[in-house]
């Protein structure tokens, strides 16, 4: 098993990649493949919308740090996205991984035909830290669900930590590292998800 690890926090070794690296741990038990990215220390721009990989292209026509990055999310079963919420969203960071990846998209994607150029059947584990309490921000999972489904992931794993507020808060919550143990281990096994995050409707 391949799996692409993208992390989103600026901050090393903080809540997300904690929460992440407990589950990597698990797969690397099991022989998984692993490849590290951490945004913060690669040069990218966000999408400029220029649609090159919707007209000549058939993938983004920027080259900088993102690009090996998009070709590694070809190769991989597993692709973990793990980020904080920053003001009710992904951080910049991520943001700007994801626009990028508007380049999986075919050029008649919206005819829901053949939407994406990545192979089927990739699967995502969406990790994620928070200071708010677990109830908030499920709008954010939504939308994200909804972008990551319409790129062929499927099925989607959840990670979540609520209340952690300070960078080391993950220290006192082993029940989140088990958590993300748990659903490593429902990767493994080719499980569904038990992670139901209702898609959006786009017409
Ligand atoms: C710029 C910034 C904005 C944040 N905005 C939110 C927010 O809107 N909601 C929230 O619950 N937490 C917010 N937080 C708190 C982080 O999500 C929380 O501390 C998280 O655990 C940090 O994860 P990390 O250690 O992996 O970086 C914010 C933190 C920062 C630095």
């Amino acid at each position: 098993m391949k799996i692409t690890a993208i992390f989103g926090s600026p901050v090393c070794k903080g809540n997300t990649e904690t929460m992440a690296e407990a589950f990597l741990a698990e797969c690397a038990k099991a022989g998984a493949e692993i490849n590290r990215w951490r945004l913060n220390e690669l040069d990218y721009k966000g999408c400029s919308g220029c649609m090159a990989c919707k007209t000549r292209l058939e993938e983004c026509a920027l080259r900088d740090g993102l690009t090996p990055l998009l070709k590694a999310v070809h190769g991989a079963d597993v692709v973990l996205i793990a980020t904080p919420v920053y003001f009710f969203d992904v951080t910049s960071q991520m943001k700007g991984f994801i626009d990028r990846c508007y380049s999986f998209l075919t050029p008649d994607w919206y005819k829901k035909k053949k939407m994406s150029r990545l192979a089927p059947g990739k699967e995502l584990v969406f990790v994620v830290a928070q200071g708010g309490a677990e109830r908030v921000f499920h709008d954010m999972l939504q939308r994200y669900g909804a972008i990551f489904a319409t790129l062929g992931f499927k099925p989607l794993h959840l990670v979540r930590g609520g209340r952690l507020r300070g960078p080391a808060d993950i220290a006192a919550r082993p029940e989140l590292l088990e958590l993300a143990r748990e659903k490593a281990r429902l990767v493994l096994a080719g499980a569904p998800s038990a992670d139901t995050i209702p898609v959006y409707d786009l017409d």
